[in-house]
C-alpha cells in the first residue's frame, strides 16, 4: 500500500494557497452537491482549466507554440467546449474522441490525430473531417493513410511520429520515447518515409512529431528529446525535404500533493534553445496539465474497520472510478471535507468496494477521525480519472459536476445499470456460411 503523508491541499475554510490552480472543495457546498448527485461525483472547476489553459499560453507565446488538448486525459463535452472556445486546438486518438471533438464545436482544422493503431474507417473519417495533422506511427501505417487519402481524393496533411530513444524518467507504464516501445518511428527509417512521400502525391509531409512519456516532472528528457528532434529536421533538410511542422507532444507533469512539478515557462526555454532557429510551427499536447488539477473525485465513507494492524475506510468510489493508484500506484492527495467526529493525526488506508486487492486508493496519515456517512474527495482527479473509468463490478460510470461561484451544473449525469442491460437485451444468432463455423 502506498503512504502518502501530509494530506490536506486546502482546507474547507480560511487560507486555500492552492486555489488559483486547484479546485476548491468548499465543505458546505460540496455536501449539497453530494446531495443533489450522490456520491461518488467527480467535480471540476472550469475556472482552474482555464486558467491553466491561460497560463500556458502564455508561458508559451514568446517562442509561439499552439497547444492542441489530450482529448483522452478528460474527454467530456463540456470541458471540451471550454477548452475549444478559449481557442485550443485538440490531439485526439480515436474515432470516438473525432466524434467528441467536432459534437463539442471544436473545428477539425484544429485538430491532430495521433496514436499508434488507427483503423482505415478512423483515417477515412479524419481526412473527410478535414483534420490539421495525422500523426503516423509505422511505414505500414503511411501506405494505409496515403492509400485511403487517394481513394478519397484528399491530400492527408501527415506528421511523423518519431521514437527518439529517451528515457523519461517516469512510471514506465507511461513512458513511450524509449527504443523498443511501440510508439513512433525509428530514427533510422525516418528520412526513408520522408523520400517514399515525395513519390505519393496525395500525402503531404508537413513535418515530425514526438512523446516522450506522461506525469515528465523532470524536464531534462524534454531537452534530450528536442535536441534529437532538432538534429533530425537539420538533417532532412540537408537532404532536401522540407520539415514545416514539429508537434513536441505532452507529458508535463503536475503536483500530486507535495512533490514539486515543473515551471511551464521552463519548458518554453527549453523549446526555444532547442527548437527555436528552425523556422517550424510548433505544437504542444498536453492533457493533464490542463485538467488535472482541477478536478476532485468526492466519495463518500461507507464503513470503517480494522484490519490488521490499520484503520480502513472503506469508501464509495472504487479503482473502477480511479484507477491511477491501481495501475501505477498513483496516490492522489485526499482531503476530507466533512468529518463529522473531527479530530487529528489518524491514518486511514482508504479503500473502494471493488472486489480486487487491488483497489486501495493509499495510505493516508494526519486525518480526522472517519466514520460512515463522511465526505472525502481524491483530489487532482481532472485527467485519466473519469475518462479511464469501467462498469467493472457492475458499476454505473457516475456523474460528473461543474462547480463554480456557488452553482453547480452535471456535465455528464449518472449511467443507469438499465441503460447498461439494454445492450445486452434481445440478441438473436445470426448464420455464417458453414465452412466458417468454428
Ligand atoms: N500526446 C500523446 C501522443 C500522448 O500519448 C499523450 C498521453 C499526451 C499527448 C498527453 O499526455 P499528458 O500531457 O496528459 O501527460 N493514464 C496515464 C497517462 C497516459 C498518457 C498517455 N498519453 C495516467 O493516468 O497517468
Amino acid at each position: 500500500m502506498n503512504k502518502h503523508v501530509g494530506t490536506s491541499v486546502s482546507g474547507a475554510e480560511g487560507e486555500d494557497l492552492s486555489k488559483n490552480s486547484e479546485i476548491h472543495l468548499d465543505a458546505g457546498f460540496m455536501a449539497s452537491v453530494a446531495g443533489a448527485v450522490g456520491t461518488p461525483f467527480y467535480c471540476y472547476s472550469p475556472e482552474v482549466i482555464a486558467r491553466a489553459y491561460e497560463e500556458l499560453s502564455a508561458a508559451l507565446s514568446p517562442v509561439d507554440v499552439s497547444i492542441c488538448y489530450a482529448v483522452k486525459a478528460n474527454g467530456n463535452l463540456a470541458i471540451l467546449q471550454l477548452l475549444s472556445r478559449l481557442g485550443c486546438g485538440m490531439d485526439i486518438v480515436s474515432g470516438g474522441e473525432l466524434e467528441r471533438v467536432l459534437e463539442a464545436g471544436a473545428p477539425a482544422s484544429r485538430v491532430i490525430f495521433s496514436g499508434v493503431g488507427k483503423s482505415a474507417s478512423e483515417i477515412a473519417k479524419a481526412l473527410v473531417a478535414g483534420v490539421h495533422q495525422i500523426n503516423v506511427e509505422s511505414p505500414a501505417e503511411f501506405h494505409l493513410v496515403a492509400d485511403i487519402a487517394a481513394s478519397l481524393r484528399r491530400r492527408a496533411p501527415v506528421a511523423l511520429r518519431v521514437n527518439p530513444d529517451v528515457d523519461a524518467r517516469t512510471h514506465d507504464k507511461i513512458s513511450t520515447g524509449k527504443k523498443g516501445d511501440k510508439f513512433g518511428v525509428a530514427l533510422s527509417e525516418v528520412a526513408g518515409l520522408f523520400e517514399a512521400a515525395a513519390a505519393r502525391p496525395e500525402i503531404d509531409m508537413v513535418g515530425l512529431a514526438v512523446h516522450i512519456g506522461s506525469q515528465i516532472l523532470d524536464l531534462a528528457p524534454y531537452r534530450h528529446a528536442y535536441g534529437v528532434l532538432a538534429d533530425l529536421v537539420r538533417d532532412l533538410r540537408a537532404k532536401g525535404h522540407s520539415v514545416r511542422r514539429l508537434d513536441l507532444g505532452g507529458g508535463i507533469g503536475i503536483a500530486y500533493g507535495a512533490q514539486g512539478a515543473p515551471e511551464v515557462s521552463e519548458l518554453a526555454a527549453i523549446i526555444d534553445e532547442t527548437l527555436g532557429d528552425l523556422g517550424c510551427a510548433l505544437t504542444v499536447e498536453p492533457g493533464r496539465w490542463l485538467v488535472g488539477r482541477a478536478g476532485a473525485l468526492v466519495t463518500t465513507v461507507l464503513y470503517t474497520k480494522e484490519a490488521g494492524d490499520r484503520m480502513l475506510a472503506i469508501v464509495d468510489a472504487g479503482m473502477n472510478d480511479l484507477m491511477r493508484p491501481a495501475l501505477y500506484g498513483a496516490v492522489h492527495p485526499l482531503e476530507v471535507v466533512r468529518s463529522a467526529a473531527g479530530g487529528e493525526g489518524q491514518s486511514y488506508g482508504l479503500v473502494g468496494p471493488v472486489c480486487e486487492s487491488s483497489d486501495i486508493f493509499g495510505l493516508y496519515d494526519g486525518l480526522p477521525t472517519l466514520s460512515a456517512g463522511d465526505l472525502v474527495a481524491f483530489r487532482c482527479a481532472g485527467a485519466y480519472s473519469a475518462s479511464m473509468a469501467s462498469t467493472y463490478n457492475a458499476r454505473d460510470l457516475v456523474p460528473e459536476v461543474f462547480v463554480s461561484n456557488g452553482r453547480f451544473r452535471i456535465v455528464r449525469r449518472r449511467q443507469t445499470t438499465a441503460e447498461l442491460l439494454a445492450l445486452e437485451k434481445d440478441t438473436t444468432w445470426h448464420d455464417i456460411a458453414s465452412s466458417q463455423a468454428p
